[in-house]
């Protein structure tokens, strides 16, 4: 396995499929690219994903935008996750498209989903994604638990004055789906606007889960915590802003929706691109060299905003 300059071990690819979406979140941060060109074959994502996994990359997670829009979607997934040394592929998504494809998805060989779901009111549903559509996201996560998909994780990224007062309710509509329930903290992001009107402290609401429970396990990335409650509840917060710890467990590269190795999801001046050296025939140590500079490159993003 490869670590990087700062001894964190490379476990993990993010893999954008495409920066297109159906819906427009308003606090979406596109992962982090900016203006990019056209979308990579399947054949293009496999052979950066063999690159990868020769060099101890296990996991792959597939985003977009919206991955469900990609038409070859099931081909991706099944060549992904034949890739010898990768034993999981899992996918985000907003699942408005989920209902119809699970089953085959699963069959393809994708082993667990994320779900975006902020809010069960439909009129905050609307209001955050532009989308009047609910009821399909919750028709696809039925549909994710029924295939097998496991586990099934919903994400809610915590709005101030939008969605706190709904925490609660999510946990229990985990509990009754049998589904994790992921709080998210508002990452800023120079494409969105969002941050100084929306973002809330995910510290408090922490606070609270310690108080109710003492069965508490540490994710090694990102040391992100995960709290069972009583009933059979799964709370896992993710709070990455400001926080050290969160960057210095990071054991996860990217790679853009056109074709670059990305080191960090907050960081666009140091992509490495590998796609236009594998369409002009590079060869696969060529490949392995560029995967190993953009390891090299990855730094802790709290470090960065230290200096700046
Ligand atoms: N802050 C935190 N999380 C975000 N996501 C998208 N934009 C942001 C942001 N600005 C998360 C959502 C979505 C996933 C793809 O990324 O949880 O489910
Ligand atoms: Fe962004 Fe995901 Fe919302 Fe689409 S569904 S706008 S990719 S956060």
């Amino acid at each position: 396995m490869v670590c990087d300059r700062f001894g964190r071990s490379i476990r993990d690819i993010r893999v954008a499929l495409t920066h297109r979406c159906n819906l427009r979140c308003i606090y979406c941060h596109g992962e982090g690219e900016s203006n990019p060109g056209g979308e990579l074959e399947a054949s293009e994502i496999e052979k950066i994903v063999r690159v990868a996994a020769g060099e101890g990359v296990s996991r792959v997670k597939l985003t977009g935008g919206e991955p469900l829009l990609r038409g070859d979607i099931l081909e991706v997934v099944k060549r992904l996750s034949s890739v010898p040394g990768i034993e999981e592929v899992s996918m985000t998504t907003n699942a408005t498209l989920l209902a119809d494809v699970a089953g085959d998805l699963k069959e393809a060989g994708l082993r667990r989903i994320n779900v975006s779901l902020d809010t069960l009111v439909p009129e905050r549903y609307r209001m955050i994604t532009g989308f009047d559509g609910l009821n399909s996201v919750l028709s696809g996560i039925d549909e994710a638990v029924r295939v097998g998909l496991n586990p099934v994780k919903t994400n809610m990224v915590l709005l101030r004055d939008v969605n706190e007062d709904e925490l609660w309710d999510l946990v229990r509509f985990s509990r009754e789906k049998g589904t994790i329930l992921q709080v998210i903290e508002l990452v800023d992001s120079r494409y969105n606007s969002v941050f100084q009107r929306f973002h809330a402290d995910v510290k408090p609401l922490e606070n609270e889960l310690r108080g109710l429970t003492d069965n508490v396990t540490t994710r090694q990335l990102h040391k992100r915590k995960k709290y069972f409650l009583t009933g059979g509840a799964e709370v896992e917060i993710v709070n990455p802003v400001h926080n050290s710890e969160f960057c210095s467990n990071c054991t996860r590269i990217r790679l853009t929706s056109d074709g670059k190795l990305k080191p960090c999801l907050m960081r666009n001046d140091n992509l490495v691109d590998i796609v236009g050296p594998l369409r002009r025939g590079a060869d696969p140590q060529t490949l392995r060299e560029l995967f190993l500079k953009a390891v090299d490159l990855r730094e802790p993003y709290c470090k960065v905003e230290e200096n700046e």
